[in-house]
């Protein structure tokens, strides 16, 4: 069955001139029917360079926001709609225009796991691989971040900077619970021989603990360069299963099964067979703001090279 729906995707991907650009943590057949496959920020690199009619977009609503955003007159598919960030929805424009009154004279640096709305009311867009790039080259010392708490500590300790967090309480579920240090400790005490790589959107507590900290494929690049007997990744589980991919040779763990994105998750092959077969659900954003959001991206992809 599976093998047959990924023979359907190829031959819908030749015929409708289509390229399949997923994260990290898609499923694995989903990870083999992809053009590309990596982190925020190489999938947006990437959406910027594709020479194709359609691009579909394997991974959460915001990743094809941005790659809509930077492809205005492309064709952008999301096979499933209800696929989101739960870590999008903390940062209302509400709540950002009041930070705003707050602090006039900070710049906005916006994580890309948020709405097309509030990424119109920023100065930057980052991912978590060029939040630090990015927010070191500012020359402010005092700077409005959201919506993840954890990556702007993960920032502000690396940078000396003061980063205000747009809201304070803005966090993803499945690291801030899932990749807590109770369960990477855990994992620690199973495999104590095993390097330990964790996400930025981990609790603080998490990163102390690690030996290494970054972006979804900085992780992996680090598993590639680093000797270790054994790597424990800690984020969502489908990196191992990238990292595995890439490094067949190297013992790769996740710290628990139970540190699953349901909305990575709901990207399967048969609705990005059937999003190539009708064209649909198209990613649309609204006129109205899509310009402002657009520039924020490409000043904090410009700020990233
Ligand atoms: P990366 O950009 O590091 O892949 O992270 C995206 C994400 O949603 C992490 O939960
Ligand atoms: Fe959002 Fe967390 Fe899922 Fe990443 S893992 S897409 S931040 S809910």
């Amino acid at each position: 069955m599976i093998k047959e729906l990924m023979k359907r995707v190829e031959e819908l991907k030749r015929r409708r001139r289509a390229f399949v650009l997923a994260h990290n943590y898609q499923l694995p057949e989903v990870q083999a029917v992809a053009d590309f496959v990596g982190d925020s920020l190489e999938m947006a690199f990437k959406a910027r360079e594709v020479d194709a009619d359609v691009i579909v977009v394997a991974g959460v609503r915001f990743m094809a926001e941005t790659a809509k955003l930077l492809n205005p007159d492309r064709v952008v598919l999301h096979p499933e709609p209800r696929a989101g960030c739960p870590l999008a929805s903390h940062m209302t424009p509400d709540i950002i225009k009041k930070f705003r009154e707050n602090y006039p004279s900070a710049p906005l640096v916006t994580y890309v796991n948020s709405s097309v709305e509030a990424k119109a009311l920023s100065d930057y867009v980052v991912t978590s691989a060029s939040a630090l790039k990015v927010i070191s080259r500012l020359e402010d010392d005092l700077v409005l971040f959201g919506p993840d708490k954890n990556l702007a500590y993960f920032v502000e300790t690396r940078t000396g900077k003061s980063l205000i967090t747009v809201p304070p309480w803005g966090h993803c579920p499945v690291h801030e619970f899932l990749v807590s240090p109770y369960y990477l400790m855990k994992a620690k005490e199973r495999m104590p021989q095993c390097m330990l790589l964790v996400h930025p959107e981990a609790p603080p507590e998490s990163q102390r603990m690690a030996d290494f900290v970054g972006s979804t494929s900085q992780m992996l690049r680090a598993v590639g360069e680093r000797e270790a007997p054994c790597y424990i990744l800690g984020t969502e589980e489908g990196l191992a299963h990238r990292a595995r991919t890439l490094y067949p040779g190297k013992e790769i763990h996740a710290p628990d099964q139970r540190a699953v994105c349901i909305d990575m998750k709901k990207i399967t092959l048969s609705n990005i067979a059937r999003a190539l077969e009708t064209l649909k659900p198209k990613v649309e954003v609204d006129p109205a703001i899509s310009k402002a959001a657009r520039e924020a991206v490409e000043r904090g992809l410009e700020l990233a090279k």
